[in-house]
């Protein structure tokens, strides 16, 4: 099989984006439109990636260069269209020979069995071949236009059809594979005599057809291909890539009750036999393992939920929360950076931060992890079994014994052995008939119209 590449572009400046960021820069699913891009391309072996980038672009440059390395960044000086964008990857690519995808970065859902059948045309030997698709609403892709054999004769720009074209549902999804050689040899040929001026990368197939090479459509759905022009657009990519991603978890067997409230990202994963409530947000980073619940409200990110765990209503789970089998995480707990243990339980109203819960440990409602001095971070160790009473604060660096109990509403500031018992907090007095007294005199003084000094 020949060498594989990929070029794909992200120099347009995405004006309709409004947006101070670069477009190819904002993420769906947790992953930036670019790096959707990038792995795609690995995902079809490509040999080498190279991203075009406009100038005054740091953020975007930066971001490509850790993806592909800074060697295959090239800058597009300006934005002339998208045939002159792959131009500027004509020097990196000199000695490339083999088979290249051009891919929009604007167009980050592409699957990957997409990109192999337009390589598979190029393979059968096609001069050039796009991927397609039927548009519910075409307006302002690109039209195919195809002979009655289903091969390629022309992409026109929206803008520059007529009447006739414009009726055309087969539009361009923009990723195209051709011979490395051949591609920069047609685009040498392109011209910017269109409507909007622009060096169109969509003339190379006028350009092969002219020199009687065959071109071919490679076929797609059309919600794979959406393109993001405009914040709108990314909601609506977003939502495609949120309902395909709910289909795929309920098809594997996760439970989801209310699919449509439920949030993920490119690299949840979520066993089958796990069922997740409503409203609840998966960010990147998290693994569920079968027969967990996740009830609803609750947030997490980085975070690995074991087999049987039960968490949330309203539970935030941050990077490092490792909760251990059949354990509890209730109502407003945070946990971030801590193991817990199999069947501990922290059921209500906790920060948990820096720390390791041991199997079997209670830690009850209120319970914090004193874990910032204001400059440093340090850990809070509860042992096997350990017993926390509600309202404690533990302050870290310290140590729960296994066994040990804290008493409620401690601040514990030394280590508790094992099997001990510590309280640290003030010691309770009581006065009998105080209460009393104290009403009866009150009262008195109100009747009589004695204000003590300074009540208002
Ligand atoms: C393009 C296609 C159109 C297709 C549609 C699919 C052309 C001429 N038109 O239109 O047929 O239906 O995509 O979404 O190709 N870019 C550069 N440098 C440039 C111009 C663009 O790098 O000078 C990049 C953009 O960052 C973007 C991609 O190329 O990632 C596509 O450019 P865009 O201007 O969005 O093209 P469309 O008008 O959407
Ligand atoms: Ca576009």
């Amino acid at each position: 099989m020949a060498d594989r590449f990929a070029i794909i572009l992200a120099a347009g400046k995405g004006t309709r984006m409004k947006s101070p960021r670069p477009k190819v820069l904002h993420e769906i699913g947790g992953r930036s439109m670019l790096a959707w891009s990038v792995a795609l391309a690995k995902d079809l072996g490509c040999k080498r990636t190279v991203v075009v980038v406009g100038p005054d672009m740091p953020l975007l440059s930066e971001a490509a260069a850790k993806f592909v390395g800074a060697e295959n960044v090239v800058i597009q000086r300006d934005q002339l269209g998208t045939a002159n964008a792959v131009d500027a990857a004509r020097a990196a690519l000199k000695d490339a020979d083999g088979h290249a995808i051009v891919l929009y970065a604007d167009t980050p859902l592409v699957p990957k069995e997409a990109g192999v059948r337009a390589f598979a045309e190029i393979e059968k030997g096609a001069s050039i071949c796009v991927l397609g698709f039927i548009a519910k609403l075409p307006n302002r892709y690109g039209r195919l236009v195809t002979d009655g054999n289903g091969s390629l004769n022309a992409i026109v720009e929206a803008n520059d059809a007529d009447e006739l074209q414009l009726r055309i549902e087969l539009a361009n999804s923009g990723v195209m594979a051709a011979p490395v050689k051949l591609m920069f040899d047609l685009l040498g040929q392109v011209r910017n005599d269109n409507a909007k001026g622009e060096y169109y990368l969509t003339d190379l197939v006028g350009l092969a057809r002219e020199r009687s090479l065959q071109a071919s459509v490679a076929h797609c759905d059309e919600r794979d291909v959406q393109g993001v022009n405009s914040q709108v657009e990314l909601a609506q990519v977003e939502r495609v890539f949120q309902d395909s991603v709910r289909e795929q978890m309920m098809a594997a067997g996760v439970t989801l009750p209310a699919p449509e409230t439920v949030y993920f990202s490119y690299d949840t994963k979520i066993a089958a036999g796990v069922t997740i409530e409503q409203n609840v947000v998966f960010a990147t980073g998290v693994s569920v393992e079968s027969g967990a619940v996740i009830r609803a409200f609750s947030h997490l990110e980085g975070a690995k939920v074991g087999p049987g765990a039960l968490v949330g209503p309203y539970a935030r789970l941050r990077p490092g929360a490792v909760i251990g089998k059949d354990a509890h995480i209730g109502n407003f707990v945070e946990v971030k950076n801590v193991t817990i243990g199999e069947g501990a339980k922290a059921n209500h109203l906790s920060y948990l931060g820096d720390g390791e819960i041991g199997a079997g440990a209670n830690i009850g409602a209120g319970t914090i992890f004193c874990n910032y001095d204001g400059f440093f971070k340090y850990r809070t160790i509860v042992g096997e079994g350990a017993f926390i009473g509600s309202n404690s604060s533990l302050v870290a660096p310290v140590t729960i014994g296994v066994g040990g109990y804290v008493g409620s509403g401690s601040v514990i500031v030394e280590d508790v052995p094992a099997d001990a018992l510590a309280i640290a907090r003030g010691r309770q007095a009581g006065k009998a008939g105080w209460a009393r007294t104290f009403r009866d005199a009150k009262s008195a003084a109100k009747k009589a119209g004695n204000k003590p000094k300074g009540a208002v």
